[in-house]
Protein backbone atom coordinates (compact mmCIF):
# COMPACT_ATOMS: atom_id res chain seq x y z
CA UNK A 1 0.00 0.00 0.00
CA UNK A 2 1.22 3.77 -1.00
CA UNK A 3 0.38 6.34 1.65
CA UNK A 4 0.21 9.88 0.40
CA UNK A 5 0.21 13.30 1.76
CA UNK A 6 -0.83 15.89 0.59
CA UNK A 7 1.73 18.70 0.30
CA UNK A 8 -1.05 20.92 0.94
CA UNK A 9 -2.24 19.22 3.79
CA UNK A 10 -3.06 21.66 6.64
CA UNK A 11 -1.99 24.89 8.43
CA UNK A 12 -1.48 27.55 5.73
CA UNK A 13 1.39 29.96 6.20
CA UNK A 14 -0.87 32.59 7.66
CA UNK A 15 -1.51 29.94 10.16
CA UNK A 16 1.60 28.52 11.15
CA UNK A 17 2.96 31.71 11.45
CA UNK A 18 0.16 32.37 14.00
CA UNK A 19 1.03 28.96 15.85
CA UNK A 20 4.53 29.35 15.84
CA UNK A 21 4.69 32.70 16.98
CA UNK A 22 2.46 31.73 20.33
CA UNK A 23 4.92 28.66 20.95
CA UNK A 24 8.05 31.23 20.06
CA UNK A 25 6.30 33.95 22.98
CA UNK A 26 5.96 30.67 25.54
CA UNK A 27 9.79 30.36 25.08
CA UNK A 28 10.30 33.55 25.56
CA UNK A 29 8.62 33.64 28.26
CA UNK A 30 10.34 30.62 30.02
CA UNK A 31 13.92 32.12 29.32
CA UNK A 32 12.93 35.27 31.27
CA UNK A 33 11.15 33.45 34.08
CA UNK A 34 14.76 31.67 34.12
CA UNK A 35 16.80 34.96 34.47
CA UNK A 36 14.39 35.75 37.42
CA UNK A 37 12.32 38.24 35.18
CA UNK A 38 8.61 39.30 36.50
CA UNK A 39 6.22 36.41 34.95
CA UNK A 40 3.69 38.06 32.26
CA UNK A 41 0.69 36.41 31.11
CA UNK A 42 0.47 35.31 27.67
CA UNK A 43 -3.44 35.26 25.70
CA UNK A 44 -4.35 34.82 22.14
CA UNK A 45 -7.44 36.87 20.92
CA UNK A 46 -10.06 34.12 20.51
CA UNK A 47 -8.73 30.49 20.23
CA UNK A 48 -5.45 30.75 17.83
CA UNK A 49 -7.19 28.03 15.81
CA UNK A 50 -10.31 26.00 15.25
CA UNK A 51 -8.28 22.85 17.12
CA UNK A 52 -9.49 21.96 20.12
CA UNK A 53 -6.12 20.15 20.33
CA UNK A 54 -4.05 22.96 20.05
CA UNK A 55 -5.86 25.16 22.15
CA UNK A 56 -5.83 22.92 25.36
CA UNK A 57 -2.15 22.19 24.89
CA UNK A 58 -1.26 25.84 24.85
CA UNK A 59 -3.99 26.36 27.66
CA UNK A 60 -1.41 23.35 29.34
CA UNK A 61 1.47 25.97 28.97
CA UNK A 62 -0.31 28.82 30.59
CA UNK A 63 -2.01 30.56 27.24
CA UNK A 64 -5.64 31.49 27.48
CA UNK A 65 -7.72 32.32 25.30
CA UNK A 66 -9.49 35.82 25.81
CA UNK A 67 -12.11 38.14 24.70
CA UNK A 68 -12.54 42.21 24.74
CA UNK A 69 -15.30 40.98 27.81
CA UNK A 70 -12.31 39.74 29.86
CA UNK A 71 -10.37 42.44 29.96
CA UNK A 72 -11.68 43.17 33.63
CA UNK A 73 -10.93 39.82 34.65
CA UNK A 74 -7.53 39.08 33.76
CA UNK A 75 -3.99 41.02 34.27
CA UNK A 76 -2.69 42.96 31.27
CA UNK A 77 0.16 40.58 29.74
CA UNK A 78 1.16 40.23 25.89
CA UNK A 79 -2.09 39.79 23.69
CA UNK A 80 -1.60 37.34 20.04
CA UNK A 81 -3.66 38.42 17.28
CA UNK A 82 -4.50 35.57 15.30
CA UNK A 83 -4.39 35.17 11.55
CA UNK A 84 -7.45 36.41 10.57
CA UNK A 85 -6.89 39.78 12.08
CA UNK A 86 -9.11 42.20 14.35
CA UNK A 87 -10.39 46.11 13.64
CA UNK A 88 -8.77 48.74 14.81
CA UNK A 89 -10.69 49.78 17.98
CA UNK A 90 -9.83 46.54 19.14
CA UNK A 91 -6.15 47.20 18.71
CA UNK A 92 -6.16 50.57 20.38
CA UNK A 93 -8.46 48.77 23.63
CA UNK A 94 -6.08 46.41 24.16
CA UNK A 95 -3.26 48.39 24.13
CA UNK A 96 -4.78 51.55 26.11
CA UNK A 97 -5.84 48.30 28.91
CA UNK A 98 -2.02 47.98 29.12
CA UNK A 99 -1.74 44.86 27.39
CA UNK A 100 1.55 44.27 24.76
CA UNK A 101 0.10 43.56 21.22
CA UNK A 102 1.90 40.89 19.12
CA UNK A 103 0.16 41.09 15.75
CA UNK A 104 0.48 37.84 14.09
CA UNK A 105 -2.42 38.92 11.72
CA UNK A 106 -1.26 37.33 8.41
CA UNK A 107 0.44 39.75 6.17
CA UNK A 108 -2.01 38.78 3.45
CA UNK A 109 -5.17 40.17 5.45
CA UNK A 110 -3.15 42.88 6.66
CA UNK A 111 -2.74 44.25 3.04
CA UNK A 112 -6.60 44.15 3.02
CA UNK A 113 -6.48 46.46 6.14
CA UNK A 114 -4.21 48.64 4.28
CA UNK A 115 -6.23 48.83 1.13
CA UNK A 116 -9.54 49.53 2.78
CA UNK A 117 -8.02 52.07 4.97
CA UNK A 118 -6.35 53.97 2.27
CA UNK A 119 -9.31 53.19 -0.16
CA UNK A 120 -11.96 55.32 2.13
CA UNK A 121 -9.26 57.85 2.92
CA UNK A 122 -9.44 58.43 -0.94
CA UNK A 123 -13.18 58.98 -0.43
CA UNK A 124 -14.04 56.01 -2.01
CA UNK A 125 -16.98 53.80 -0.68
CA UNK A 126 -15.55 50.04 0.53
CA UNK A 127 -17.44 46.83 -0.82
CA UNK A 128 -16.22 43.86 0.97
CA UNK A 129 -17.34 40.24 -0.73
CA UNK A 130 -17.24 37.83 2.23
CA UNK A 131 -19.66 36.19 4.99
CA UNK A 132 -20.46 39.01 7.02
CA UNK A 133 -20.45 37.27 10.66
CA UNK A 134 -16.92 36.08 9.56
CA UNK A 135 -14.20 37.48 11.87
CA UNK A 136 -11.98 38.11 9.17
CA UNK A 137 -14.56 40.38 7.67
CA UNK A 138 -15.03 41.89 11.20
CA UNK A 139 -11.80 43.06 11.38
CA UNK A 140 -11.39 44.35 7.42
CA UNK A 141 -14.60 46.45 7.87
CA UNK A 142 -13.17 47.36 11.12
CA UNK A 143 -10.65 48.99 9.71
CA UNK A 144 -12.15 51.08 6.99
CA UNK A 145 -12.38 54.85 7.56
CA UNK A 146 -15.95 55.87 6.11
CA UNK A 147 -18.86 54.40 4.24
CA UNK A 148 -18.78 50.43 3.44
CA UNK A 149 -20.87 47.21 3.26
CA UNK A 150 -20.43 43.76 2.82
CA UNK A 151 -22.09 41.76 0.35
CA UNK A 152 -22.28 37.69 -0.37
CA UNK A 153 -24.82 36.83 -3.41
CA UNK A 154 -26.67 38.77 -5.38
CA UNK A 155 -29.41 39.63 -3.36
CA UNK A 156 -27.49 41.73 -1.19
CA UNK A 157 -26.46 43.70 -4.57
CA UNK A 158 -29.90 44.25 -5.24
CA UNK A 159 -30.59 45.84 -2.13
CA UNK A 160 -27.36 47.87 -2.25
CA UNK A 161 -28.13 52.33 -2.39
CA UNK A 162 -24.99 53.56 -3.86
CA UNK A 163 -24.95 56.57 -6.37
CA UNK A 164 -23.79 55.23 -9.80
CA UNK A 165 -20.80 58.08 -9.65
CA UNK A 166 -19.65 57.02 -6.26
CA UNK A 167 -15.97 55.80 -6.11
CA UNK A 168 -16.42 52.36 -5.15
CA UNK A 169 -13.12 49.97 -4.40
CA UNK A 170 -14.01 46.21 -3.93
CA UNK A 171 -12.53 43.49 -1.84
CA UNK A 172 -12.51 40.04 -0.89
CA UNK A 173 -12.63 37.63 2.13
CA UNK A 174 -9.26 35.57 1.97
CA UNK A 175 -11.07 32.46 1.46
CA UNK A 176 -13.90 33.41 -0.69
CA UNK A 177 -14.84 31.00 -3.65
CA UNK A 178 -12.89 32.51 -6.90
CA UNK A 179 -15.61 31.74 -9.50
CA UNK A 180 -18.47 34.01 -6.84
CA UNK A 181 -16.44 36.78 -6.70
CA UNK A 182 -15.30 37.68 -10.27
CA UNK A 183 -19.35 36.89 -10.90
CA UNK A 184 -20.52 39.26 -7.87
CA UNK A 185 -17.79 41.84 -8.69
CA UNK A 186 -18.91 41.71 -12.40
CA UNK A 187 -22.60 42.73 -10.87
CA UNK A 188 -20.90 45.15 -8.75
CA UNK A 189 -19.16 47.27 -11.68
CA UNK A 190 -22.51 47.62 -13.31
CA UNK A 191 -23.75 49.83 -10.55
CA UNK A 192 -21.12 52.17 -10.42
CA UNK A 193 -18.64 54.35 -13.03
CA UNK A 194 -15.52 54.13 -11.04
CA UNK A 195 -15.27 50.79 -9.32
CA UNK A 196 -12.16 48.99 -8.52
CA UNK A 197 -11.83 45.27 -7.48
CA UNK A 198 -8.78 44.18 -5.72
CA UNK A 199 -8.47 40.61 -5.68
CA UNK A 200 -7.37 39.40 -2.26
CA UNK A 201 -8.35 35.87 -2.54
CA UNK A 202 -5.30 33.98 -0.99
CA UNK A 203 -4.43 30.54 -2.80
CA UNK A 204 -4.09 28.54 -0.26
CA UNK A 205 -7.10 27.56 -0.13
CA UNK A 206 -7.40 26.94 -3.42
CA UNK A 207 -4.84 24.66 -4.22
CA UNK A 208 -5.29 22.80 -0.59
CA UNK A 209 -8.54 21.27 -3.12
CA UNK A 210 -7.29 21.33 -6.00
CA UNK A 211 -3.94 18.83 -4.93
CA UNK A 212 -7.04 16.72 -2.68
CA UNK A 213 -9.31 16.74 -5.62
CA UNK A 214 -6.38 15.31 -7.78
CA UNK A 215 -5.31 12.79 -5.12
CA UNK A 216 -8.39 11.42 -4.41
CA UNK A 217 -9.31 10.90 -8.21
CA UNK A 218 -6.59 8.03 -7.70
CA UNK A 219 -6.46 7.14 -4.55
CA UNK A 220 -8.24 3.80 -3.59
CA UNK A 221 -8.85 5.24 0.10
CA UNK A 222 -9.10 9.11 1.59
CA UNK A 223 -8.62 10.26 4.55
CA UNK A 224 -9.62 13.92 5.26
CA UNK A 225 -8.80 15.33 8.37
CA UNK A 226 -10.29 18.55 10.82
CA UNK A 227 -12.55 19.48 13.20
CA UNK A 228 -15.89 18.56 12.71
CA UNK A 229 -17.45 22.25 12.55
CA UNK A 230 -14.45 23.05 10.53
CA UNK A 231 -16.24 24.24 7.17
CA UNK A 232 -13.42 23.91 5.07
CA UNK A 233 -12.52 20.46 5.83
CA UNK A 234 -16.26 19.54 5.00
CA UNK A 235 -15.74 21.52 1.70
CA UNK A 236 -12.19 19.28 1.38
CA UNK A 237 -14.56 15.99 2.13
CA UNK A 238 -17.59 16.71 -0.31
CA UNK A 239 -14.77 17.28 -3.15
CA UNK A 240 -12.68 14.27 -2.05
CA UNK A 241 -16.08 12.36 -2.05
CA UNK A 242 -16.90 13.38 -5.68
CA UNK A 243 -13.81 11.80 -6.70
CA UNK A 244 -13.81 8.37 -4.27
CA UNK A 245 -16.81 7.01 -2.90
CA UNK A 246 -13.92 5.75 0.32
CA UNK A 247 -13.36 8.72 1.52
CA UNK A 248 -13.61 9.02 5.31
CA UNK A 249 -13.38 12.20 7.54
CA UNK A 250 -11.64 11.90 10.68
CA UNK A 251 -10.62 14.32 13.76
CA UNK A 252 -7.97 12.50 14.96
CA UNK A 253 -6.28 8.81 14.64
CA UNK A 254 -8.78 7.64 17.28
CA UNK A 255 -11.49 7.91 14.06
CA UNK A 256 -9.64 5.35 12.08
CA UNK A 257 -9.25 1.84 12.18
CA UNK A 258 -6.80 -0.82 10.17
CA UNK A 259 -10.17 -1.89 8.75
CA UNK A 260 -10.95 1.17 6.94
CA UNK A 261 -7.76 0.83 5.29
CA UNK A 262 -7.42 -1.51 1.44
CA UNK A 263 -4.70 -4.09 1.65
CA UNK A 264 -2.55 -2.28 -1.46
CA UNK A 265 -3.51 0.54 -3.72
CA UNK A 266 -3.57 4.16 -2.73
CA UNK A 267 -4.05 5.90 0.53
CA UNK A 268 -4.29 9.88 0.04
CA UNK A 269 -4.64 11.95 3.34
CA UNK A 270 -5.25 15.57 3.32
CA UNK A 271 -6.49 17.85 6.13
CA UNK A 272 -8.04 21.05 6.95
CA UNK A 273 -6.13 24.38 7.51
CA UNK A 274 -6.35 23.78 11.31
CA UNK A 275 -4.92 20.34 11.57
CA UNK A 276 -1.77 20.21 12.92
CA UNK A 277 1.47 17.99 11.18
CA UNK A 278 1.34 15.80 14.30
CA UNK A 279 -2.45 14.78 13.82
CA UNK A 280 -1.15 14.26 10.03
CA UNK A 281 1.74 11.81 11.02
CA UNK A 282 -0.38 9.83 13.20
CA UNK A 283 -2.81 9.36 10.59
CA UNK A 284 0.03 8.25 8.32
CA UNK A 285 1.88 6.08 10.71
CA UNK A 286 -1.29 3.90 11.25
CA UNK A 287 -2.12 3.28 7.35
CA UNK A 288 1.21 2.28 7.26
CA UNK A 289 1.21 0.00 10.70
FE1 LIG B 1 -3.93 31.38 5.40
FE2 LIG B 1 -3.27 33.90 5.28
FE3 LIG B 1 -4.20 32.68 3.18
S1 LIG B 1 -4.23 32.87 6.96
S2 LIG B 1 -5.61 31.17 3.98
S3 LIG B 1 -2.27 32.26 4.16
S4 LIG B 1 -4.73 34.70 3.87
Amino acid sequence: MTVEIAKTAGFCFGVKRAVDTVYAEIEKEKARAAEGGAPCPIYTFGPIIHNDEVVEDLRGKGVEPIGLEDLDRVPPGRVIIRSHGVDRRTMEELRSRGFEVIDATCPFVSKIHQTVREASENGEFVIVIGDPEHAEVLGITGWVNGPYTVVQNEDDIRKLSVSEDAKVCIVSQTTFNFEKFHFLVEQLKKISYYSRAVNTICNATQSRQSEARELAARADVMIVIGGKHSSNTQKLYEICKNECSRTYFVQTVKDLSTEDLPFGGVVGITAGASTPINIIEEVGNLCLS
